[in-house]
């Protein structure tokens, strides 16, 4: 049996049906997009866009503006094809055609409940005639975070060039602690979660668990003098460990429990390329005590955050976030076993989905 080929909706029907649920008192989210070539990082955006209402209506960009989006090469796939494909999701109820460079007039006609948007937007930085459209509908604006290391781009690269996308990412790990995410990672290299090695494992604390878990798994494994200072690093430390991670040819720098301050020329050297992974939701509670401040302040959630470094502390873009509730009775030292739970999962999910430059 064959079926039809979908056809997508007129903007005037998607209004029929906003108006519909909007009697109900329902939901319309809309959400708009080029979704080339379609990936678990959409498929995951999109069912949390879909959950901000009770159905959602995805516009499409048209070929046309695809390709003045995204150059002359692109869309891989039709309009009509792309249409087909997202309205076979779960969480897709309509799918439009739009062919302006901004989504203004469609916005005004379908006046959608919620409107969602991806990446690193923020509120501010939306399109300023978009944002006064959705303003002007009472659309309430919600932004999601995409999934890191998911892109269409990044799947068109490693198709050009397979032999350089299934080498294993070369970690150079920092701790000085307990070694648990060290584990974790270690775990899911093992099970093939992720595609890595740990090229080089430095800390500052010679009789560390950490260390001796790096040795235990055959890993190279250095400790590093750091000075008498625990939070502070000395000049020529800083220098040795670039020097470690660089015979290493390390890709990417993970700071696990790593209490030193990093420093010149690590940060240099490898911008954009180190990730911490902090026990907060940060932006709250920066520094060594974030899991006790998120007790004090009285939260009734906390969690974990995995973001890129930069000189400023824990204050670097964030690449991933999972929640922790705070139960009644909870220590910093409990809630923090459950923080690091999720860490468990959320760091190595990171670097699995690691985008190589
Ligand atoms: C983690 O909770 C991490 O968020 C923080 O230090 C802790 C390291 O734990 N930066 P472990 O050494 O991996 O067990």
């Amino acid at each position: 049996m064959t079926s039809a080929p979908y056809t997508p909706m007129t903007p005037a029907e998607v209004r029929d049906l906003r108006d519909s649920l909007d009697k109900q008192g329902k939901k319309l989210v809309f959400t708009n997009g080029c979704f080339d070539l379609l990936h678990a990082g959409h498929v995951r955006y999109l069912n949390q866009a879909r959950a901000l209402g009770d159905a959602m209506v995805v516009a499409l960009n048209s070929d046309a503006s695809v390709r003045e989006l995204k150059g002359p090469t692109r869309p891989i796939n039709h309009e009509c094809d792309r249409a087909e494909v997202m309205a076979a999701l779960r969480a897709v109820d309509a799918v439009v055609i739009f062919g302006d460079p901004r989504a203004t007039s469609l916005i005004e006609t379908i006046r959608p409940h919620v409107y969602a948007k991806g990446g690193d937007y923020t509120v501010d930085s939306l399109n300023p005639e978009e944002r006064a459209a959705l303003e002007n509908v009472g659309a309430e604006i919600k932004i999601l975070s995409l999934v890191p290391g998911r892109s269409t781009s990044s799947i068109i690269e490693r198709m050009a060039a397979p032999e350089t996308s299934h080498k294993p990412l070369r970690l150079g790990v920092l701790g000085s602690g307990e070694g648990s995410n060290l584990h974790a990672i270690l775990d899911a290299i093992d099970s093939g979660r992720l595609n890595a090695e740990i090229a080089v494992a430095i800390s500052d604390q010679a009789d560390s668990r950490f260390l001796q878990i790096a040795k235990e798994a055959g890993t190279p494994a250095v400790h590093v003098q750091g000075g008498h200072n625990p939070r502070r690093f000395l000049d020529a430390a800083q220098a040795e460990i670039a020097g470690h991670l660089q015979a290493a040819e390390v890709d990417v720098v993970v700071l696990i429990g790593f209490m030193r301050i990093l420093k010149e020329p690590v940060l240099s050297l490898y911008a954009g390329r180190i990730v911490n992974v902090h026990p907060s939701l940060l932006p709250k509670y920066k520094g060594a005590n974030a899991v006790q401040m998120a007790l004090d302040e009285g939260e009734l959630e906390t969690g974990c955050t995995v973001h890129l470094v930069t000189d400023e502390i824990d204050a670097g873009r964030i690449l991933a976030q999972a929640k922790v509730p705070i139960l009644v009775g909870d220590t910093a030292a409990i809630l923090h076993q459950r923080i690091k739970k999720q860490e468990h999962q959320l760091l190595p999910q990171v670097l699995a989905e690691w985008k190589q430059s």
